[in-house]
Formats: C-alpha cells, sequence, structure tokens
C-alpha cells in the first residue's frame, strides 16, 4: 500500500463515535487526517499507510465540541449576584445592565484578553467550534466593537443589540436604534440576529420586529425564548423559521410540538439552569416528540459562567434522561444544525466522517460514557483542531 507522506493515522481508538449513520460508534477503530480534514475512518487492521502515525492508546475520540450559545465579550464578574443567587435571590434579566456598564467602560485590549482567555479555556476542554453574541454593548459603537472583537475570536457572531433595555430609553425607541443605525453598524461583522423574548426583556412584538429587521439584512435568525417563565419564544422562533430557539427551560406541550414539527432547534443550557436555580429544559421530552436539541454552555458572567461542555453533556445524561450518545450528538452535530450547517457538506463540524474537518476530542477513557460515570473528572486527554493537536500530550 502507498505511503501518504501528508497524512497522520490515528489507531489505539477504543470507541470512536462518528455521529454519522454510515460509522455509528466504532470499536477499534483509525482515523487518517490529511491537513484540516479527514480523509479516511475505519477497521484499524485495514488503515491506510501515512507517514506519521499517533497511538491512542485505547481512548475514547469524539468530534469535538461545538459551543453553539456563548456570550463571551464582556468585562467584570458577577460573583456577588452569584452568591446571593445562592441565597435565594431569584436571577432576573437586569443583572445583564451590571455587565453592560462593565462592558462599556472597557478598553478593547481588556475585551479581547479576556475572549481570548474564554477562547483558550473552551479549546482545551475539547471545544473546537464556537459561536458568541454581543449584548454587553448596547450603544452603536459599543455593539459594533463588540461585534468586531468577537469575530477574530469566533467561528460565528451573533448580534444580540435586543438583549435588554438600556437605562434612559424606552423599549420601542431602542428598537428603532437596534433595527436602524445599530444593525449597519454591525452586519458586515455578523451572521446571526437574536433577541431575549422574555418579561424583562422584549415581548413577542418587540422580538419581531427585531426578528424581520435582521431577515432583511440577510442575517440567520435565532431567539432567546422560554427561559425564566412559559411565554411566546418558541412559537415566535418556530413562526419566523429561525434556526435555534435558545433555553427552552420552560415548554407547554403545543411548544414541544410546534418544534417537533418544525426545523428550528431547542437548544438547551443545563449550566445554565442550574446556576439560575431553574428546573432543567425537558429534553427527554423533546427528543420523544422528535424535536431536534443542542447542548450549549450559555458561558456568560451572570447566568452561566462556565466554558465546559463535558458538563453540559454529564448533567444531560444524569440529570435530563439522554443517552450517551444523544447528549454527545446534541453537544455536536445538534449544535452544527442550529448553525445551519449541512452535516455531509465538505468541512462539516461536529461529524466525523472522510472531509468533514478533523476536529478531535480524545478522552483519557477507554468510552464516551465515562464522561456520565465519572462526573467531575476532567477527562480531556487531548484535542484536535482543524487536523492539528493543540492539546494534549506530545505526538509521534
Ligand atoms: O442567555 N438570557 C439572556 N442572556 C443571557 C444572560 C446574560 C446575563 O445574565 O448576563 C443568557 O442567560
Amino acid at each position: 500500500m502507498a505511503v501518504n507522506p501528508a497524512a497522520t493515522v490515528i489507531t489505539g481508538i477504543g470507541e470512536l463515535t462518528t455521529n454519522t449513520a454510515e460509522f455509528g460508534v466504532m470499536r477499534d477503530a483509525a482515523i487518517v487526517v490529511e491537513g484540516d480534514r479527514v480523509s479516511w475512518i475505519g477497521p484499524a487492521e485495514s488503515a491506510p499507510e501515512a507517514d506519521h502515525r499517533v497511538d491512542v492508546g485505547g481512548r475514547a475520540v469524539l468530534p469535538g465540541w461545538v459551543d453553539s450559545h456563548t456570550h463571551l465579550v464582556f468585562a467584570g464578574d458577577r460573583t456577588a449576584e452569584f452568591d446571593a443567587r445562592m441565597s435565594g435571590i431569584p436571577y432576573s434579566a437586569g443583572g445583564i445592565r451590571t455587565t453592560v456598564e462593565a462592558t462599556r467602560n472597557a478598553a478593547d485590549e481588556t475585551l479581547a484578553a479576556n475572549l481570548r482567555r474564554l477562547r483558550a479555556e473552551a479549546l482545551r476542554q475539547g471545544t473546537t467550534y464556537l459561536e458568541t453574541k454581543t449584548g454587553y454593548g448596547l450603544t452603536v459603537a459599543d455593539e459594533k466593537r463588540c461585534a468586531t472583537l468577537a469575530s477574530d475570536v469566533a467561528d460565528e457572531v451573533t448580534f444580540l443589540g435586543a438583549h435588554v433595555v438600556p437605562p434612559d430609553f424606552s423599549a420601542d425607541t431602542y428598537l428603532d436604534l437596534v433595527c436602524g443605525p445599530m444593525l449597519d453598524a454591525v452586519a458586515d461583522h455578523v451572521r446571526w440576529i437574536d433577541v431575549f423574548c422574555e418579561t424583562g426583556a422584549f415581548d413577542a412584538a418587540q422580538s419581531a420586529r427585531v426578528l424581520e429587521a435582521g431577515k432583511s439584512r440577510g442575517l440567520g435568525l435565532r431567539v432567546h425564548g422560554n427561559q425564566l417563565a412559559l411565554g411566546p419564544g418558541v412559537r415566535l422562533a418556530v413562526d419566523h423559521g429561525a434556526a435555534s430557539v435558545d433555553h427552552c427551560t420552560h415548554l407547554t406541550d403545543s411548544d414541544i410540538e410546534a418544534l417537533a414539527a418544525s426545523t428550528t432547534v431547542a437548544t438547551l443550557l443545563p449550566a445554565c439552569d442550574l446556576s439560575t436555580r431553574q428546573p432543567l429544559a425537558p429534553a427527554r421530552r423533546l427528543l420523544d416528540a422528535g424535536a431536534r436539541i443542542a447542548l450549549a454552555t450559555n458561558a456568560n458572567p451572570g447566568s452561566s459562567y462556565t466554558t465546559s461542555m463535558s458538563f453540559c453533556v454529564t448533567t444531560a445524561v444524569l440529570q435530563m434522561g439522554l443517552t450517551i450518545a444523544e447528549a454527545i450528538h446534541a453537544a455536536t452535530a445538534g449544535a452544527a444544525l442550529s448553525l445551519a450547517h449541512d452535516l455531509s457538506a465538505p468541512g462539516a463540524v461536529g461529524v466525523l466522517r472522510p472531509t468533514a474537518t478533523a476536529d478531535l476530542h480524545i478522552l483519557d477513557a477507554p468510552a464516551a460514557i465515562h464522561l456520565a460515570y465519572r462526573p467531575g473528572v476532567p477527562l480531556t486527554w487531548s484535542v484536535w483542531h482543524r487536523g492539528a493537536q493543540v492539546f494534549g500530550p506530545p505526538v509521534g
């Protein structure tokens, strides 16, 4: 067999999760990586020869996590608010204004350094693809600089000017700004528009106005909805054909039916539910009804200060009734679907198949179920991003 000098063959894979019907979960598998792509997957005994070989010693290999919901452009933290919450003070959208003030007062370098720190923290825990949002600037200039800084670090950026109404505005006057000059200022730097449709933020009519403005500028649609109580967010997202409705903590049967009959992905944020002392989102009911789900961290300083996708997967299995395969799918392929990706396209993320991006998360465990079996143990052994190992022991 000819030796491919540009390829690395990864062997000794105890269990390989591919998220594809054709390869499924394989034991004693091998993967060949060429450049930034996977070029071959199959049983180890028929792996092609390659110049470079890496033996991962019987460990489990998964696609890198896809974190499809984060708010990483911020300054300051909200330790005191969190501490008070743990003593019984309920979470409300109003706390967002604390971070808005700190973010407006921070220099670009401070925001950029914080973004890089959190992106690096996520990467070394296996997150190889990440979305992040604006939403702590809420002036034209601050939303624009947040969008610009985010686009230097994140794979995809969402405009969340409609996060809350800042002081000194009525909701409608503020939305004139969001849907006009603010949208003009950020549109070239973002792929998505989002709105926080919740009591204390924006109602259904106001949220629809934001989505329609974004759509007319060619942006994809996302909605924060049904986080703190039942509400119109899910219906709004489905009716507008949004790619994702995020939180989905409080859902009626008819919300679940609407999601199941749509292509809108329900993005569940278990770390946020725990950190805000809400019930966990009804993942099992959603899957049983036929809805599509994603899991994401919602990393932000107020409601969910974690970049750990592994923690979200662990929680989904231990507390939300998912199997490990369902939870991994939601945190990888499901999250990519929530970002409207085609999982069979060349360069796909969230799946492992020939032509997919070679983003690998290798666990220091023989099987992925250890993420739930050994909760809290840092199991990330090695991370490959776009065909190169970026975290882990020296290879080859
Ligand atoms: O997704 N829900 C709205 N936005 C964020 C919270 C941000 C904050 O509290 O700072 C979220 O939870």
